[in-house]
């Protein structure tokens, strides 16, 4: 039987996935890619060449999982992050270019040169803290996550940035930091409500449920986050979370009855209601 070519396959292959994606075409572009262990420009060159039966098959496996919804990043295995290539698998969220919001904001408080202490809660892929310490060498990160596989994947992502160090604990919110102080305290907590309808989209059911629900009503890490927040914060240091669209009122209450000054809130890209400042007194 004569083989397929790249061009055959990505074309049947995008047909197939556009009931479920919007990204059809660039979606099997990067699976036939991944298939063949070639980049996608290398691919996208050679739209006449026969792919043999094991890349082949490869291919129509990565296929089959992606219709049934698991993200891109999953299967490719790594994720485009600020600066960065985030190696990603289901132990830990997939990054989401929103969260950039979080590593702007941080880069902004800590100055170039000095020796700020940054602390990152809920590290999973490790994303935030390390963007933030490739863009401030002289900072001391610190991320906390109460998962060990998501650690070992940050662990795994850090060591591969050259230059980049953070330092990974492991346990629950303010645990593993008690009795320390930082100037600038980042975090992407679980933000979602436990009966929260979005938790049905395959893709979301894919990704670890401790990286998005926080228990009945969708705030209560950020409650415990900001309750901690004054006992961990060097004077003037700032907290910065992000949170759901809906949640910026919410969020900047919790903020303030903590004790929190210059509380606001900043949007994405899309206009949304994103991540919630705040400030220790100096
Ligand atoms: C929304 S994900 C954020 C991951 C990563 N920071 C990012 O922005 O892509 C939330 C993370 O919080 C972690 N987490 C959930 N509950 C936690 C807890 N009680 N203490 C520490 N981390 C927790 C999850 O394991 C998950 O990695």
């Amino acid at each position: 039987m004569s083989k397929h070519t790249v061009e055959e396959l990505l074309a049947a292959a995008a047909a197939r996935l556009a009931p479920s994606s919007s990204s059809a075409r660039l979606d099997a572009e990067l699976l036939l890619a991944q298939a063949m262990r070639f980049s996608r420009p290398t691919l996208l060159a050679r739209p006449a060449q026969p792919v043999d039966d094991a890349a082949a098959a490869g291919f129509e496996a990565l296929v089959a999982r992606r219709s049934a919804g698991e993200p891109i990043a999953y299967l490719v295995g790594h994720k485009a992050f600020w600066t960065l290539e985030i190696a990603v698998d289901p132990r830990v969220l997939v990054p989401r270019p929103e969260t950039e919001l979080l590593v702007e904001l941080a880069i902004e408080r800590i100055p170039a040169g000095e020796a700020t202490r940054v602390l990152d809660l809920g590290t999973g892929s490790g994303a935030v803290a390390i963007a933030i310490a490739s863009e401030r060498p002289d900072a001391d990160v610190v991320g906390v996550d109460a998962s060990a596989g998501a650690l070992t994947v940050a662990r795994d992502n850090a060591a591969s940035v050259e230059d980049v160090g953070v330092e990974f604990r492991e346990g629950s919110w303010w645990g593993p930091v008690a009795g320390e102080r930082f100037d600038v305290i980042v975090s992407n907590p679980p933000y979602l409500a436990a009966d929260d309808p979005h938790l049905a989209d395959p893709a979301l059911a894919c990704e670890p449920r401790a990286a998005l629900v926080a228990g009945p009503g969708g705030l209560e890490a950020i409650a415990e986050i900001a309750a901690g927040a004054l006992a961990h914060l060097a004077p003037g240091g700032w907290l910065i979370v992000e949170h759901g669209f809906e949640q910026g009122e919410a969020v900047r209450k919790l903020f303030a009855d903590a004790g929190l000054r210059e509380v606001e809130t900043r949007r994405d890209l899309a206009g949304l209601e994103r991540a919630t400042l705040g400030r220790a007194a100096g």
